[in-house]
């Protein structure tokens, strides 16, 4: 009998291949996109110059970056047959269903679907990264009974998507802390929704299908869907004095505390850091609502790293503090998990196009723990 091979769980630890896109340090709490520190860029950039940076691994420059931007608001419309289904599904579906049912309808109308070119790859991913955007945008004013708003080619892209989402012109503050929001996501290297657009992709299947994918991986709340969770747990907690006892039952019945801990960081995620900031300046907000999750949450994240964040390596991740940043901006818990999408695309997008430079198919290996050779008994004799 021959040993059994030692088995990753979850692939923790594998490596499966190399990139130059991102670095996540999960001991020492940095993240790199192409070499700039989230810092960096979050201080000093923004999503679209973003976008540009992980798709081509270099910065624009000024006449680069302004013909980027012009593609993307070129792309921002969606087709009609696209829109007839937002409209019929937004008010009585799971938003992240209706996105990846959406996605995937857009290859019907890219002229690109089939061509799998790198040339061709890029325009997908610009008309992409534009038109899930606007998906979600419109998601959003569907469900609020204002119906699809046609985009604003004058508009950056965040400023489209609040203006698309409302029906009116956003306030800068309020673009200005969602672009940070979607820079924050754009990208996190070989994380679950990365990785499984790229097993798609490695097939030879198509970017839509590829992006479908990823949009199907993101959903859960061990992924993407952690920042509805947490918000939804800040909302059950109800006031800040009640959190420590909440938090105390929940560890006591093991339950997990959705926004908290990481595959890749045993220490505080940068971006958790940066979204904190607003945070700590929405304590003051004049919104009832938003004042009190924003104490919950800072109340929260205080036990849990008192509790388990250094004994146990279990510390705040990008999802926890992002409810009460999106609360502020008018934003509805259902569209957290799709607005996380529109943030990660350029990051989907940019690893799909590498990794299929030197393709190689993703096929990896169950160690079989039953028996062989079983006696096949024919049904009436069982
Ligand atoms: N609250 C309480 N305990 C936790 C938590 C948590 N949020 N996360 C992990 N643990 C405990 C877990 O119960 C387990 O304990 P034990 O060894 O006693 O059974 C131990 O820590 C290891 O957890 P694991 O789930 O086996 O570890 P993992 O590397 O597979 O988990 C994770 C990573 C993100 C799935 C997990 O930390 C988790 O479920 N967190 C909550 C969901 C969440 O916030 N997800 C968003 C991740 S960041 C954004 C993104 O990439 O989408």
């Amino acid at each position: 009998m021959v040993d059994a091979p030692e088995i990753k769980h979850g692939l923790e630890g594998v490596y499966f291949t190399e990139s130059g896109i991102c670095k996540v340090d999960g001991i020492n709490g940095r993240l790199y996109y192409c070499g700039y520190s989230i810092e960096t860029l979050a201080g000093n950039s923004n999503f679209e110059e973003v976008c540009y940076l992980l798709l081509n691994e270099r910065l624009p420059s000024a006449s680069e970056l302004s013909v980027f931007r012009k593609s993307l608001a070129s792309e921002r419309d969606l087709p009609d047959e696209v829109v007839m289904v937002i409209e019929k599904l937004a008010k009585s579906s799971d938003e992240m269903d209706v996105l990846r049912s959406a996605v995937s309808m857009l290859a019907f109308s890219d002229k690109d679907a089939a061509d799998d070119t790198e040339p061709s790859n890029m325009r997908k991913s610009i008309r992409l990264i534009s038109k899930i955007a606007s998906i979600v945008a419109a998601t959003g004013s569907v469900r609020a009974g204002r119906g699809y708003v046609r985009p604003d080619p004058s508009m950056g892209h965040i400023e489209n998507f609040l203006y698309m989402l409302n029906g009116s012109k956003p306030k800068d503050e309020h673009v200005k802390i969602l672009d940070t929001m979607f820079l924050l996501h754009a990208e996190h290297s070989s994380n679950a929704s990365t990785f499984s657009g790229i097993v798609t992709a490695s097939t030879l299947s198509d970017m839509h299908s590829a992006v479908t994918s990823a949009i199907g991986t993101l959903k859960g709340p061990l992924h993407g869907g952690a920042d509805e969770a947490a918000l939804q747990m800040m909302r059950e907690i109800g006031r800040p004095e009640h959190t420590v006892k909440y938090i105390e039952e929940a560890l006591a019945g093991k339950k997990k505390i959705m926004g908290f801990g990481h595959r890749v960081y045993k220490t505080y995620d940068p971006r958790a850091r940066i979204i904190k900031k607003r945070l700590e300046e929405l304590q003051g907000s004049a919104d009832e609502e938003v004042r009190n999750l924003t104490n919950i949450a800072l109340a929260a994240e205080k036990l849990m790293v008192d509790r388990i964040g250094k004994s146990h390596g279990i510390w705040p991740n990008v999802d926890f503090f992002s409810g009460p940043v999106y609360t502020d901006l008018g934003i509805d818990i259902y569209l957290f998990t799709p607005i996380f999408a529109a943030s990660r695309i350029p990051g989907w997008c940019a690893h799909i196009i590498q990794y299929l430079r030197e393709n190689k198919l993703i096929r990896p290996l169950e160690y079989y723990n039953g028996t062989l050779d079983r006696e096949y008994v024919p049904i009436d004799k069982r």
